[in-house]
């Protein structure tokens, strides 16, 4: 809760410790990529399990570099359309079609039947989002990639820390693209980081990311500046030391969540992935307005005359998105569309008190009771 007694969507304060890692940084005059990035890479990798991690400007950028690494010309990518942009656009970025796909209505993740219809001679990847902090179904989607002949980017950038079987999705893959910025898991200003087990790769990336040059001067490829400073990279090795302990704040938050609004008639959670444990980037409802008894609007407002922030992850799916309509003709996907008209996301960040979180499922009963004008038979809270 801040000081107006608002409980907002995010609370993005650093530490002293990590506001002195970047002083440091700031002090010594090394103000550009060093070995401050360097041991970054090395800790972050270690963290998730991966055989290495490069640094990068953005999560935006980390999938740049990823797709710029595996296209060619004309090569689709299988997308989730209910995602974030940057997941499609840096595809026709690199050159490449995206195509879009439905989502599993339940887990808000790729729906692999859907994609399926989608496959073509010129499938080439498949980028899966661990979206909201869910992780996808790795095994199901590796077993479809291999059928396939597809590579996989996995896009994390809302994952940090979040496990499949017991392991950190950043082990899993070609490429596993972060990002850090305010309001993620990790924040560190802008940044992004991208995980693989493959160190040819690896190193294609690490060229990629500073003008394609494999020796000073000297030009193999043609590439970009996505480089991240050692200031950002200091904040985040710090940062990564209390990692598990936001996870953990975040995790028993969406805990009293669930448990409070499950079972509300019209309120349907997200639901997490089996043998998955989720990280809560974001913690999202479907509002089913015929069974609520209000719209998303509604609620919105209701939460927000008493102090609760939401917010709407996605309004729309990137199908229909006036540029990829353009781009690419329309496309229906049901799923996605309906989500994207009634999902609302709730405050469940690390900030957040126990009490607060209580407060919240309070204000949703109160609105149940104000808009349903009973309390859905469901014991008070
Ligand atoms: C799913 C997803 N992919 C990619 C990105 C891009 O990350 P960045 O904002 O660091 O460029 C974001 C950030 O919002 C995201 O949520």
């Amino acid at each position: 809760m801040n000081k107006k007694n608002n409980i907002l969507m995010a609370e993005i304060k650093l530490t002293d410790a990590e506001v002195e890692a970047a002083v440091r940084v700031l002090r010594s005059g090394k103000l550009r990529q060093g070995k401050e990035c360097r041991a970054f890479e090395e800790e972050f990798a270690e963290k998730v399990g991966a055989k290495c991690a490069v640094t990068c400007a953005s999560g935006t950028a980390a999938l740049h570099l990823a797709y710029m690494t595996l296209l060619k010309p004309s090569d689709e990518v299988l997308v989730p359309s209910f995602t974030f942009i940057a997941t499609a656009s840096m595809v026709t970025m690199s050159g490449g079609k995206p195509v879009f796909c439905d989502i599993d209505p339940e887990t808000f993740l790729i729906d692999l039947r859907d994609a399926e219809r989608k496959i073509t001679s010129r499938t080439k990847v498949i980028s899966p989002v661990h979206l909201f902090g869910n992780p996808c179904d790795v095994e199901a989607i590796r077993k479809f990639a291999d059928k396939y002949g597809l590579k996989i980017v996995w896009d994390a950038a809302q994952a940090h820390g979040a496990t499949f079987k017991g392991k950190d999705v950043g082990s899993f893959g070609e490429f596993v693209c972060y990002s850090f910025y305010p309001s993620k898991n990790m924040f560190v200003g802008e940044g992004g980081m991208i995980c693989t087990n493959n160190s040819e790769l690896g190193n294609r990336v690490r060229y990629l990311r500073t003008h394609g040059q494999t020796d000073k001067y000297y030009h193999t490829m043609l590439g970009f500046n996505y480089r991240m400073t050692d200031v950002e990279a200091a904040i985040g090795r710090e940062q990564l030391k209390r990692l598990d302990s936001m996870l953990h704040i975040r995790r028993q938050n969406a805990e009293i969540l669930n448990r409070g609004l499950t079972g509300i008639q019209g309120i349907r959670p997200q639901k997490t992935t089996p043998n998955a444990c989720h990280a809560w980037h974001q913690y999202s409802v479907v509002i089913e307005p015929e069974d609520f008894r209000c719209t998303r609007a509604e609620l919105a407002k209701f939460l927000e005359a008493r102090g609760v922030a939401t917010n709407v992850h996605y309004p729309r799916g990137l199908h229909q998105q006036p540029i990829f309509e353009r781009m690419y003709g329309k496309v229906v996907l049901p799923n996605t569309e309906s989500l994207a008209k009634n999902i609302l996301a709730l405050p469940v960040h690390h900030g957040l008190s126990k009490a607060d979180v209580e407060r919240i499922v309070e204000v949703i009963y109160e609105a149940g009771r104000h808009f349903n004008g009973k309390t859905h038979g469901l014991s008070q809270v």
